[in-house]
């Protein structure tokens, strides 16, 4: 049995403020949230706050990027140890916003992974296609080639710390979601790819998560699906009363 995700990725959103009021109104309505890890993960310079008002709770911390050198003349990193320092337990590694604006490619993100899982992170691994991707019957060679190389060198034993999530960049904070039957083909896609990588007994282990336009309306849709695991969650997770419904998995 897979437990199943919620993850909130706050992006570039909520000084110290808004992100501990945040949280202040997330406690309550998720505390007796059992048998889903819920994850935030808001910027780095709230990290060290938001960990001390989380301690103790339900909710893990992460951060939304990291580096893959543990540390030297690096100016603007920051790596994997000091957000383990800072009190994260999960990391955002490869997302399509930091593939498109700031240059990732599938080798940095396999470099970043591997460093996050050696510090100790549980890494939240995103691929997906854009729009012209899957216009042009490109989407499942993008995903076979954003996890094969991604997680290239990685054990089985290190596979146990990632998590996909599938993002298709068509419908991140556009309202578009795939459908349910849109998103969990590409999710049987990609499990069939780390079952091809490593073995059965991994695939069935792999969480993948869905990520785009996942709102309260349509978690429970996307939650039936066979081989949906939960959801990173952009806009919806910037107000507790919609991230809380998400986290409850509709
Ligand atoms: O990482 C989450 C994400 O990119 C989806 O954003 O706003 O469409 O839920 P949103």
């Amino acid at each position: 049995m897979r437990t199943p995700v919620i993850a909130g990725n706050w992006k570039l959103y909520k000084t110290a403020g808004q992100a501990l009021e945040l949280v202040g109104g997330l406690l309550p309505l998720v505390a007796q949230t059992k048998g889903v890890e819920i994850v935030v993960a808001p910027v780095f310079t709230v990290l060290g706050k938001v960990a001390e008002a989380l301690a103790g709770s339900n909710i893990h911390l992460s951060a939304q990027d990291c580096f893959w050198e543990e540390e030297g003349a690096f100016t603007g990193e920051i790596s994997s140890t000091m957000l383990i320092d800072a009190g994260c337990s999960h990391v955002i590694i490869g997302h399509s916003e930091r593939r498109q604006f700031f240059g990732e490619t599938d080798a940095t993100v396999n470099k970043k992974i591997k460093a996050a899982i050696k510090a100790g992170l549980t890494v939240l691994f995103c691929i997906g296609e854009t729009l012209q991707e899957r216009e042009g019957d490109q989407t499942f060679d993008v995903l076979r080639r954003q996890v094969t190389q991604g997680l290239r060198d990685l054990s089985q034993e290190q596979l146990k710390k990632v998590i996909i999530a599938y993002e298709p960049v068509w419908a991140i904070g556009t309202g578009k979601t795939a459908t349910d039957s849109q998103a969990q083909e590409a999710h049987q896609f990609i499990r069939g790819v780390i079952a091809g990588l490593y073995d059965k007994d991994a695939a069935e282990e792999m969480r993948i998560l869905y990520g785009g336009s996942v709102k309260p309306e349509n978690i429970g849709g996307l939650m039936a699906q066979a081989d949906i695991d939960g959801a990173l969650v952009g806009g919806a997770s910037l107000k507790a009363d919609s991230f809380a419904a998400i986290a409850k998995l509709g």
